[in-house]
């Protein structure tokens, strides 16, 4: 009691001092008419709608606080094109609007990633929506937009957020509201769909051949349906491609424990990686136990290696609900496991989850400037960007010749260490 009353007055002094308008009522006319002003009134119109839901006032009230945001705005034609442009008031619209908060500034001409590379930003979406390990929010996936023409970055401040089967880019300049960078985006971001659903997605690949449907059976033949949807909450999956699945003529002929084997050899169970987090030289241990090895060489190539097989990754970053998946080139028929470390892998990342007590709001960031952001749990996740920022930088940076011998050796070393842990 003393205790929450002590928190309490902390919070209240820190918003006192740093609110961003004399009170709510100001604040949010202000909100109002910058949105308006910015063509907008299709955004406006649906935070009204949400006001009048049961969790709406919850994710519209956080706005007006000391906490910074960005917020990527569907402009009015992405709302008509939805046939959204009259929103019902339920709770799909609230996650919808929760999907397009971020909780970090961002600015869309320094803070995002170049091309190939991603800025990992976590929004407002939160459970039951998500199925993510501890508080873990769901995710969006930025990059710099590139010229169709000359294939690099535009560099002009615009945007590209990539979902499964669609990309959202920005339709128009940035500006800032208060505590809110804004940015106008062409599409309502879809919130992520459970793991065999996504894999189902046409668009999900630019040829048949890339896309996922062949994964979805073997997961299903193998009975892991469930294993991997309702059973695995925040997973990364290394899913391979069409291509990869159907020329793995060794895999027909396994028996089925072996086979599950090999697709659990694809999954982190409980810990859902993102790209950026991505460190050359890491080994992680598989849902069957054995080390999964991740190496990137000089050209941005990105590999992982389970046993004696190795896979690209073609595209990184697919969220899901229940974690996120990278499409890889190879199905690795890895067919051994190891249970007890399969458990203890699975149970530290949960207890990790449990335990954490910062919040990550942006990983990936573009340049070396961290988001700012001023809430008490905010601070110390603006540092756990930063240091995930210089290691995603180092990454990027790996261009000289001493540089790529280095990451050899990281590779080579990790290498013999995934066999000695084998
Ligand atoms: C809120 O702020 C506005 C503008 O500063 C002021 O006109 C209004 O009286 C304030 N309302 C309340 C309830 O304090
Ligand atoms: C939300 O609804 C409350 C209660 O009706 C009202 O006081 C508030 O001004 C509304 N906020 C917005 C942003 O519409
Ligand atoms: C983003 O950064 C650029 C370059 O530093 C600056 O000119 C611009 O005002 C910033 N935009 C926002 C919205 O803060
Ligand atoms: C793409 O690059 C070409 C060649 O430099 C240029 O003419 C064109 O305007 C660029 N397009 C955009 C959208 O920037
Ligand atoms: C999204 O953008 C990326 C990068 O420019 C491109 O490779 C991909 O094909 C686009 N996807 C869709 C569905 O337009
Ligand atoms: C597994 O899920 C896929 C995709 O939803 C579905 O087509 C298949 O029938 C399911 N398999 C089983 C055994 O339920
Ligand atoms: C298939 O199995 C054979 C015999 O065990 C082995 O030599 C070969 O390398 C395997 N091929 C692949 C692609 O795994
Ligand atoms: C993940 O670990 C939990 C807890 O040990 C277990 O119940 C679940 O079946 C595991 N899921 C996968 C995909 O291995
Ligand atoms: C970010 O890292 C730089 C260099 O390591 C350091 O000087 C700076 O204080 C850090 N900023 C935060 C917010 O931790």
């Amino acid at each position: 009691m003393l205790k929450s009353t002590f928190i309490f007055s902390a919070l209240l002094s820190l918003s006192v001092q740093a609110l961003p308008a004399d009170n709510a009522t100001a604040y949010f006319s202000g909100l109002e008419s910058s949105l308006i002003n910015n063509g907008l009134s299709g955004l406006w119109n649906a935070i009204v709608v949400a006001n009048h839901t049961d969790t709406g006032p919850d994710l519209i009230n956080k706005l007006y606080s000391d906490d910074q945001f960005t917020i990527y705005a569907p402009n009015n034609a992405a709302w008509d094109g939805s046939g959204l442009s009259q929103p019902p008031a339920n709770g799909d619209l609230v996650s919808l609007l929760s999907y397009n908060i971020v909780q970090a500034t961002l600015n869309s001409s320094t803070d995002i990633a170049p091309i190939r590379h991603h800025t990992i930003a976590f929004t407002e979406l939160r459970s039951p929506t998500v199925d993510l390990p501890g508080d873990q929010t769901q995710v969006i996936v930025l990059e710099t937009a590139v010229n169709a023409t000359t294939g690099q970055d535009v560099n002009d401040g615009t945007v590209l957020v990539r979902g499964d089967n669609w990309n959202a880019t920005s339709a128009g300049e940035q500006f800032v509201y208060s505590n809110l960078h804004i940015q106008p985006i062409d599409k309502i971001l879809a919130v992520p769909s459970p793991l065999l659903k996504t894999l189902s997605q046409s668009g999900l690949a630019i040829a048949a051949n890339l896309g996922a449907t062949s994964a979805i059976s073997a997961i299903s033949d193998a009975g892991l349906n469930d294993t991997l949807s309702s059973e695995c909450h925040g997973c990364t999956f290394f899913i391979p491609v069409n291509a990869a699945i159907d020329v793995a003529t060794n895999f027909t002929g396994l028996g089925n424990d072996e086979k599950r084997n090999v697709l659990l050899n694809h999954v982190l169970n409980g810990s859902t990686v993102y790209s950026p987090d991505l460190n050359p030289g890491n080994a992680y241990i598989t849902s069957a136990g054995m080390p999964l090895i991740y190496l990137a060489d000089d050209q941005g190539k990105k590999f992982v290696s389970v046993g004696q097989y190795r896979a690209s990754i073609l595209r990184s970053d697919i969220p899901v609900s229940n974690g996120v998946v990278h499409l890889i080139d190879t199905l690795m028929i890895e067919s051994q496991n190891n249970h007890e470390r399969a458990d203890s892998a699975a149970s530290s990342a949960s207890s990790e989850a449990e335990s954490r007590t910062t919040t990550t709001n942006v990983i990936g960031v573009g340049n070396t400037q961290a988001p700012l952001t001023t809430s008490a749990t905010q601070t110390s996740s603006a540092a756990t960007a930063n240091s995930t920022q210089a290691e995603s930088f180092a990454l990027r940076s790996m261009r000289g010749p001493g540089d790529i011998e280095s990451a050899l050796k990281v590779s080579i070393i990790a290498l013999v260490l995934g066999r000695l842990w084998i």
